[in-house]
């Protein structure tokens, strides 16, 4: 009988439970001493400083800070002008605020898929994702996808003429988590095209405007009605900000505010408030280029560990965007396990793929494939990260 290991019996709980995150609390409580595992900022780069003054100026604003309150309108024309740095053009009318990211698909699921509907995703897929989904108990319908190539969009567009109504598409077309693509010109019209046929697409872009080479516009910059856009503060300013927006038809946002209101009645404007303050300060642009200036050397570092470190046969990705690598290791490496020995010899986390995968649509590769995060460790920490995961693939 093979041995089932700790990481394995983590993993497989994350999978039945639809990921309720207990792998997310197995690595805070084994607080792995370097972790390539979550999509953290790095906390050395989170602008504490400007955003205490922000804080203490909308304290000073009077109690109605800490009141419930109606969402900051202010902050809404401000994520108009976000967006035109995204290459769309909105109206403040069609920004609705979320708490994070997370929310608004959540939201979206309610309101799209409703209970026991069909949506479309890829079979590598943001592991939140399914959790925002899963209430729903949907028939997810999955395409074909990897990290080199993307969604096949010829088995999309077969599916569809299988598949009746999905509620909608979900993709993630810039510095995709986990896959760390970002998709090429063809595949953008294309998913434009199919998206001007009734199929409605929710673009999740957390990673939008950290790009490090090239500057592609959000998929919804061709397409404004069809494509409902789901943006975030996590990845830009502060993730414990918990503050997120869609961009979606005005006729939808009653149904949207009702559905947020039966999880959290009224919105964060004290966060809202805060990240108002510091974009009008004037600082986010200049943040933003400081992160991906930071991301793009962390990035180049791990590149460049990992040539030095994986076994030949292996491949990986050098995302022009996001916060992750997507690395396939050659038979008979195995994520799962090396992750196991990295966690419990070595004090070092990552994500193996099979933990991505939709339903239970488990590639052949994912179990050889593992998801490393660059954004949060230091340049010391990854050195030190790559050569304690070296050992072990050393004496495989
Ligand atoms: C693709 C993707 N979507 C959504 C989220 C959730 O972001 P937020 O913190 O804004 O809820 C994340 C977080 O890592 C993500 O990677």
């Amino acid at each position: 009988m093979t041995q089932t290991t700790p990481a394995e019996i983590c993993l497989a709980r994350w999978a039945r439970s639809i990921r309720t995150s207990p792998l997310q609390t197995m690595l805070t409580k084994c607080r792995p001493a370097i972790s390539f595992a979550l999509g953290l900022p790095g906390p050395e780069l989170l602008p504490a400083e400007q955003l205490s003054v922000a804080a203490a100026a909308v304290l000073a604003s009077g109690p109605g800070a800490l009141q419930y309150g109606p969402p900051s309108e202010e902050l809404r024309h401000q994520i108009v002008e976000i967006m035109r740095w995204r290459g769309v053009e909105c109206k403040a009318s069609e920004v609705f605020l979320t708490s994070g990211a997370q929310q608004g698909l959540s939201i979206l699921a309610k309101l799209l898929i409703g209970p026991r509907g069909r949506v479309v995703c890829e079979k590598y897929v943001y592991t939140g994702f399914l959790q925002a989904i899963e209430p729903m108990m949907p028939e997810v319908h999955t395409i074909e996808t990897d990290a080199w190539s993307g969604p096949d969009i010829d088995g999309l567009e077969a599916l569809l003429t299988r598949v009746a109504d999905p509620g909608f598409l979900y993709i993630n077309a810039t510095g995709h988590n986990p896959l760390s693509l970002t998709l090429g010109g063809e595949a953008r019209i294309r998913l434009v095209k199919l998206s001007a046929r009734a199929l409605t697409i929710v673009e999740d872009d957390p990673y939008g405007l950290l790009q490090y080479e090239g500057d592609s516009a959000a998929l919804k910059s061709a397409s404004p009605s069809s494509i409902i856009y789901v943006g975030s503060f996590s990845k830009i300013l502060s993730p414990a900000l918990r503050v997120g927006w869609l961009v979606a038809p005005e006729h939808l946002h009653t149904a949207l505010a009702s559905i947020k209101e039966g999880s959290d009645i009224n919105t964060g404007t004290f966060s809202q408030r805060v990240a108002c303050r510091f974009i009008a300060s004037g600082g986010l642009r200049e943040h933003v280029s400081k992160l991906a200036c930071a991301y793009r050397r962390r990035r180049d570092f791990m590149l460049d560990a990992l040539a030095r470190t994986l076994p030949s046969g292996s491949r990986w990705t050098t995302p022009s965007a996001g916060i992750f690598i997507w690395v396939e290791l050659p038979e008979p490496y195995d994520a799962v396990e090396l992750l196991d020995r990295a966690l419990s010899e070595h004090g070092v986390a990552f994500l193996p793929g099979v933990a991505f995968c939709a339903k239970d649509s488990a590639h052949e590769s994912a179990r050889r494939s593992l998801r490393l995060n660059f954004s949060h460790c230091t340049e010391d920490q990854i050195e030190e990260g790559m050569r304690r995961i070296a050992v072990i693939l050393r004496d495989w």
